[in-house]
């Protein structure tokens, strides 16, 4: 079955074009990646697949239904790229993962402990669950953040760069728990990245978009280095290329951005 599916979708922001006739599908159970340059549209395209933006042209639909129909009778998972919590609030862990269970009617307040517990323990930081949240570093902030997106045990899961501040100790740990939710639990996981060790590592699919989607595929049908140096550039840095620069005539890129001292090499 297909959790995500998007037709033809333009999205204009005043007279900006961020998204262009994008059209995908995504099967249930399925890890997708979606890579692409700052300002490519990735986080907008999270948002109109999970329903927060409406698209100025095309459709969205999640599990067959639209998006914002589907999020009233289910829960869905969604990681914002910038922690909008009110920091002055002296909430504890467990108060923040808890908020996200609160209205549900359907179950006891003994299991939402439990399920509480369950998200921390999952993301490395039930040990922290009585810690005031926002005393707590930027990556430990993140993965409550995840815990707080997952403890609905939602059917799809939307991460926006979910390993900002993460450490390395800690993001393999936190990606295996995240590949074993797709694989094992049949969580559709979309995963917007900038990290192609993950890319490699952890996830099914990856797509390539600046504004248009120029490629999506499993990960074991392309090489990820190539795909990368698609949209970051030859060196896998990220790379925006000045506009009508005919020497980059290889490049899907070349009209849009405004450009780096990496132009120059290119
Ligand atoms: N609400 C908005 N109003 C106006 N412009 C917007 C709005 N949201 C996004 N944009 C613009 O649309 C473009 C795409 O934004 P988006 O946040 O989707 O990029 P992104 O690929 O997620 O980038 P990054 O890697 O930096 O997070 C950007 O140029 C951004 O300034
Ligand atoms: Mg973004």
């Amino acid at each position: 079955m297909e959790a995500v599916k998007i037709e033809s979708v333009s999205v204009v922001f005043g007279n900006f074009l961020a998204l262009e006739n994008v059209s995908i599908s995504v099967k249930s159970g399925t890890l997708l990646a979606i890579v692409g340059p700052n300002g490519a549209g990735k986080s907008t395209l999270l948002k109109v697949m999970s329903g927060i933006i409406k698209p100025t042209v095309g459709k969205a639909f999640l599990f067959g239904e639209s998006p914002k129909l589907y999020r009233k009778k289910s829960p869905i998972g969604y990681l914002p790229q910038q922690q909008n919590l009110n920091m002055n609030l002296p909430l504890i862990v467990s108060d923040v993962v808890y908020m996200n269970l609160a209205v549900r009617k359907d179950i006891s307040k003994k299991d939402k402990k439990l399920m509480v517990a369950e998200a921390l323990n999952n993301v490395g930081m039930f040990d922290l669950r009585n810690r005031i949240f926002s005393y707590l570093s930027g990556g430990e902030r993140q993965r409550v953040m995840v815990a707080s997106a997952m403890v609905n045990m939602p059917k799809i899961l939307f991460l926006d760069e979910p390993n900002t501040g993460v450490d390395i100790v800690n993001q393999d740990d936190f990606y295996d728990f995240i590949s074993h939710l797709a694989g094992r639990h049949g969580i559709t996981i979309i995963m917007v990245t900038h990290d192609v060790g993950v890319v490699s590592s952890y996830v099914d699919e990856i797509a390539c978009l600046n504004k248009k989607l120029y490629m999506h595929d499993k990960v074991s049908n392309v090489d990820i280095n190539e795909a990368m140096s698609i949209v970051y550039g030859e060196t896998g840095r990220i790379v925006t290329h000045l506009p009508n620069n005919k020497s980059c005539f290889s490049c899907p890129f070349k009209d849009f951005g405004a450009g780096t001292s990496d132009d120059i090499k290119s």
